[in-house]
């Protein structure tokens, strides 16, 4: 690992490389620590959609992470799109958190400080995006 190692887009590789797609695990803790979130997703019988969104939630932490554009418009877009289905704001950051806690537990002693510190500093600057937004 380098410097230079972007460590958002090397924890979700680990993870994916190691125990395949975690979007179950990412849902199960979601929903076993805010058991009403689930009842936003019943009319996702497949799973499709949630596996579709954790997708596009990657996309967006990883460009997040490399400080691009894209990353922030994303967020500020969906809160928007997610308030019409009855997502408030502040979900988003119980959302994120819940993935860094997934990953965490996925990568158990490879969970090392600079991964730590590199998932504490987005969760920050997501947590801004969020708040910039919602003062709007
Ligand atoms: C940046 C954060 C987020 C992104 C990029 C995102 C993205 C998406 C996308 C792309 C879809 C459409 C999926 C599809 O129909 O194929 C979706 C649906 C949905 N999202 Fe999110 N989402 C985000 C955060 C959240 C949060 C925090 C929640 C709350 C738990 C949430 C709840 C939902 C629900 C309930 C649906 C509809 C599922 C259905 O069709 O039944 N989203 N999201």
């Amino acid at each position: 690992m380098t410097d230079e190692t972007n460590l958002i887009a090397w924890s979700l590789e680990e993870v994916a490389e190691r125990h395949g797609d975690p979007t179950q695990a990412v849902y199960d803790r979601l929903f076993a620590k805010s058991p009403e979130m689930a009842e936003l997703f019943i009319g996702d019988k497949t799973g499709a959609a949630r596996g579709e969104m954790l997708a596009v939630v990657f996309r967006t932490l990883l460009d997040f992470s490399s400080e691009g554009a894209f990353g922030a418009n994303m967020v500020r877009a969906e809160i928007i799109n997610h308030e019409g289905i009855g997502v408030p704001p502040k979900v988003f950051t119980t959302f994120f958190a819940t993935v860094m806690e997934t990953m965490r537990d996925l990568l158990g002693e490879d969970w090392t400080p600079p991964v730590a510190a590199a998932w504490d500093e987005l969760l920050v600057g997501l947590d801004a995006a969020i708040h910039r937004e919602t003062a709007a």
